[in-house]
């Protein structure tokens, strides 16, 4: 845990997972410059505790580091008791942290796909119910945000389970707003589509300098997502290119889609 005397710690807290890298920790950037205090989650420690000092240091709020591997049965139990601790109220989750199993499903390792479900899915919708509870209990204005990825749109070929865990996320985020419309939590799903983050490299896909410029900023993925939160929209597809292809998308038939992203997974180099 970090914290020093001059540290913001008035008000509730926010609690983002997967802060180590990528979109999780540009969350955590622009989240503490608003002043939140943060709780920051992941499973390398070292990187948590590099990116609490340097918010605390420039922005002064006061952060805790939890370093935990939310794909185990137990992560999200342990996340939610110490976040929860002396009494502290949560008021935003940000359920970020995720990765993908990417190549043909047969040829990938079984676990890996299995992994990537218990932290896409599983770990994501046990946070959502004890954030969201804790939420209602304290009733103070509060939001889940979650991420999900343009991939929940259409079936894709040789993602098809990542594709299909973020379509979940979809799905439960869009019910569960539906369900919580009248209580004082919002629910956020967040669309990136391709992003500059470590993301690439852990699902071993190289990227062409092509494909690569074509990708957005992390920071700028956030900055959109957080202006979605503030307007508290059910879904924030970030970038003028992903609102387009999701708009294509809906159109086209489901084989089409299917056919059209499984040419284009089959230009990646995995
Ligand atoms: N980048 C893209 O193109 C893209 C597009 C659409 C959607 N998304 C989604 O955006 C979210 C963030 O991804 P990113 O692009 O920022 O990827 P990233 O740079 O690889 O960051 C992933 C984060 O998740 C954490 N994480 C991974 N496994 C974990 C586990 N078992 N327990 C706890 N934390 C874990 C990682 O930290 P540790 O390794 O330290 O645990 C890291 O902080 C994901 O849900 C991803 O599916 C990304």
């Amino acid at each position: 845990m970090s914290g020093s005397s001059l540290t913001v710690t008035a008000g509730p807290w926010t609690v983002i997972t997967g802060a180590s890298a990528g979109l999780g920790a540009d969350f955590a950037r622009q989240l503490a410059v608003q002043g939140r205090p943060l709780i920051l989650a992941a499973r390398r420690q070292e990187r948590l505790e590099a990116l609490a000092a340097e918010l605390e240091e420039a922005t002064g709020v006061a952060t805790v580091v939890v370093a935990v591997d939310l794909a185990t049965r137990q992560g999200p139990a342990e996340l939610f008791e110490r976040a929860t601790a002396d009494g502290r109220q949560v008021d935003m989750l940000v359920n970020n942290a995720g990765f993908g199993a990417v190549g043909a499903h047969l040829s990938t390792e079984r676990e890996r796909h299995l992994q990537m479900l218990d932290l896409n899915v599983t770990a994501l919708t046990d946070l959502t119910h004890r954030f969201a509870t804790h939420m209602v209990a304290h009733g103070l204005p509060s939001h889940v945000v979650n991420i999900a990825s343009i991939a929940s749109f259409q079936p894709i070929p040789n993602l098809a389970a990542y594709a299909a865990s973020k379509s979940y996320v979809r799905d439960y985020s869009e019910g569960l707003a539906y369900e919580l419309r009248s209580t004082n939590v919002a629910v956020t799903c967040v669309h990136p589509g391709g992003t500059l983050t470590e993301f690439s490299a852990v699902a071993g896909m190289e990227l062409t300098a092509a494909s690569e410029a074509t990708m957005m900023r992390s920071e700028d993925v956030v900055r959109i997502a957080l202006r979605g939160v503030r307007r508290r929209r059910v879904h924030v597809v970030t970038g003028w290119m992903n609102r387009l292809l999701g708009w294509s998308v809906a159109w086209s038939p489901r084989v089409v889609s299917a056919h059209v992203s499984g040419w284009i997974m089959g230009r990646l180099r995995t």
